[in-house]
């Protein structure tokens, strides 16, 4: 089937040719947009595009769908390079403990936190988290994502991790969106090793890893470096680890201190390190040296009301910057990728065209999927989205809180359509 969208009010990050590398420092400022364009879809794969001055027709009709865009926008699909949808139930009373003035230190330390979700997971079957699974990811595709990176590490134990990693394999095999799995094993020490951290490291290194490589189930391999949880040190040896089985490094990092997960993250070339709220000068000079990809997540500061990332300070020093949403049950129950970019601009002070470059190239590299997303270029895949008639690409974080986004292209077929309003029950 051939798809072709006609008088699009502005094409948004338009890149003839696909960059090679992420956006980076006053660059991010910068978002390449073609005004009154045209978009072809051919195979799932952008064909091409242009400014309808210069729009050749179409010499043919067959198997062609044409979509009108006048005043609305088109997007590539938002990627978010950081997410844990895969989860059993939540967890509201947290929220409401944090509200009435406990810190996420303190209900981890009780047995909440991510613990409270390993024992849920480990109580649900693969068929209730893949269903739960699959209403996330509706959701996120209704908000624009078309890529996402998910993790364990509710599991905590080699069953449940698996359990956990198979349900992101048919969640593959379910969507249309592009996902890319990564084993966490290291997100926490699970009860049954409190005071022996050192034997659940083992059962990582031993078990868990050549597990989930044998069976192919992970891209990537991540440690929640912390203060209670993993050392520098352990994230260094269990990144190590992860690398010799093909699985690339990412790392939970400086998110309630600063604690060195940025340091063990450069050391082991991770392709990304996120979190980043406690990050300080020399944090950013490792970086700065580096290919790796500092990211933030912004829902996660905001519902846990920690100290912002030092964005500004990044991106002006020179750094590229990503942005994903962090979905999980603890510390960022939204995976809404238009959100995080408001909160960004808010309390970060980027700018609209920081927060689209960091959602989308910035992310896509953050998740090793730039050759294929992140940007409008020939012969990428064709996912992307068409906004409601908004007056331009700043309008996304300005109008926080409202769904923008009208219809979902993903791989080349319309995944989300226009929801046509009933007049008569307004
Ligand atoms: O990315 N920081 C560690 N892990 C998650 C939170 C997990 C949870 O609370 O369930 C995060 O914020
Ligand atoms: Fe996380």
């Amino acid at each position: 089937m051939k798809l072709l969208i006609k008088n699009i009010k502005k094409l948004v990050q338009v890149r003839e040719i696909a960059p090679t590398a992420p956006i980076k420092g006053k660059d991010m400022d910068i978002l390449p947009c073609l005004e009154n364009a045209w978009l072809a879809i051919e195979e799932g794969l952008i064909a091409d595009f242009g400014s309808m001055n210069d729009f050749p027709g179409i010499s043919d009709w067959s198997n062609l769908e044409v979509i009108d865009a006048q005043g609305k926008l088109v997007f590539p699909s938002w990627v978010d390079s950081h997410s844990h949808i895969v989860y059993a139930g939540s967890r509201e009373a947290e929220f409401v403990d944090r509200i009435h003035g406990l810190s996420y230190e303190e209900i981890a330390a009780r047995g909440g936190g991510i613990l409270n979700s390993a024992k849920r997971l480990e109580q649900a079957s693969e068929e209730e988290l893949l269903e739960a699974a699959h209403t996330r990811i509706k959701e996120v595709m209704a908000q624009g994502t078309g890529a996402i990176e998910i993790k364990s590490g509710y599991g905590l134990s080699l069953k449940s991790e698996l359990k956990m990693l198979k349900v992101i394999k048919k969640l593959k095999a379910q969507v249309p969106l592009m996902i890319k799995s990564t084993f966490l094993g290291a997100h926490a020490v699970p009860l049954e090793y409190k005071g022996n951290k050192e034997a659940y490291i083992q059962l990582i290194l031993q078990e868990m890893i050549p597990a989930v490589a044998a069976e192919g189930l992970a891209d990537f391999i991540d440690v929640f470096c912390e203060k209670n949880y993993f050392t520098p040190e352990e994230t260094i040896q269990i990144l190590t680890a992860g690398k010799k089985y093909g699985l690339k490094a990412k790392v939970h990092a400086e998110q309630l201190s600063n604690y060195g997960g940025v340091r063990a993250g450069v050391s082991c070339g991770a392709i990304s390190v996120d979190h980043l709220e406690y990050v300080g000068e020399e944090e950013i000079a490792l970086l700065k040296n580096s290919n790796t990809i500092p990211t933030i997540l912004p829902g996660a500061a905001f519902f846990l009301s920690l100290p912002h990332p030092p964005a500004r300070k990044m991106i002006d020093s020179g750094l590229p910057l990503a942005i994903a949403s962090d979905f999980n049950p603890g510390s960022s129950p939204s995976g809404n990728m238009n959100f995080m970019q408001s909160i960004a601009c808010v309390q970060y002070k980027m700018t609209p065209n920081e927060t689209i470059n960091a959602s989308t190239i910035n992310s896509a590299f953050a998740m090793d999927v730039a050759n294929m997303y992140g940007s409008i270029t020939p012969g990428k895949k064709a996912s992307l989205f068409i906004t409601k008639e908004i007056p331009g690409t700043d309008f996304i974080p300005y109008a926080f809180g409202s769904n923008l986004i009208e219809t979902c292209i993903l791989n080349g077929k319309i995944a989300i359509e226009p929801i046509s309003i009933n007049s008569n029950l307004i």
